[in-house]
């Protein structure tokens, strides 16, 4: 896949993960359009990187995910990548009944409702564009072997792993590829929670990512796990109930 001259909406593209492959992504000599829920940190993105495009929009909700596309494929018709990182982790207990399911933010809605979502409003606008294309999903490490305190997380991250290899299939005659970007811990916002954000003290930072995901695009690697990440993916083919216990040690410890 061509890494230039691009057009790419970057959902959560306001930190982190999102924010590095969008600076990537620039250099490289691509159009970037990004979107967050915080104006302030959009604000903030664009006023570091002028030629950046923003939206406020909240991609667990319905409406907001529709204007979203609708901005996009109005303004930039020539836009041919949607790369699906708008992500939130919480540790969720389920021993005290799961509160945290029932807050304001869901899991299941950012991390995954609305990246199967998106991926059906652009494909068909996609389909009809004369240049290659891509929707690129970043999953995470936690696909391959959940952690314990994050289970609704590692769900939603093993699901959309499972959903980018039946799209792969489904689109493999088109001009549309399918890519997934899984990184292992990476030192970000994400970690907000107190024992997650001890364990992100070790994480790698997200410029690694971001060359990950332009490398990948690259060379047509269509599943490219980061770092450490790879040592998951391996440890769930040869013992997935032993190295769940071991990752769960590992990070209380
Ligand atoms: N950090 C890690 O260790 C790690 C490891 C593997 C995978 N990942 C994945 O990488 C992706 C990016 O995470 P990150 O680590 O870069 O975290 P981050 O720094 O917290 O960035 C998350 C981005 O998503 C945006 N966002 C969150 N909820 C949103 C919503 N409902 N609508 C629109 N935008 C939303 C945030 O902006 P607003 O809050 O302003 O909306 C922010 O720009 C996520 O999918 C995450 O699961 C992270």
């Amino acid at each position: 896949m061509q890494t230039t001259k691009n057009t790419i909406l970057i959902t959560g593209g306001s930190s982190g993960i999102g924010l590095a492959m969008a600076e990537t992504f620039i250099k490289a000599g691509n159009e970037v359009l990004i979107c967050g829920r915080r104006e302030s940190k959009l604000a903030e993105a664009k006023r570091n990187h002028p030629q950046l495009h923003t939206r406020v929009c909240d991609v667990a909700k319905k409406a907001e995910r529709e204007e979203l596309f609708q901005w996009a494929t109005s303004e930039f018709p020539h836009i041919n990548m949607l790369v699906n990182n708008a992500g939130i982790q919480k540790e969720v207990n389920f021993l005290t009944g799961a509160p945290e399911l029932y807050e304001d933010e869901g899991e299941i809605e950012t991390n995954l409702t609305a990246s199967i979502h998106l991926a059906a409003l652009f494909i068909p606008h996609f389909l009809q564009q004369k240049t290659e294309c891509a929707i690129v999903n970043i999953t995470s490490g936690l696909a391959f072997i959940p952690l314990k305190i994050v289970p609704v997380y590692c769900a939603t991250k093993a699901a959309l792993h499972s959903f980018s290899i039946s799209l792969r299939s489904q689109l493999a005659e088109t001009n549309v590829r399918v890519f997934e970007i899984a990184p292992p811990i990476v030192k970000t916002e994400l970690h907000r929670e107190a024992k997650a954000r001890k364990q992100a003290e070790r994480g790698i930072p997200a410029s690694d990512v971001a060359e990950a995901a332009l490398k990948a695009l690259k060379n047509n690697n269509y599943e490219a796990i980061v770092g450490q990440a790879k040592s998951l993916k391996g440890a769930s083919r040869i013992a997935p109930g032993f190295f769940h216990k071991l990752l769960n040690k590992v990070a209380a410890g």
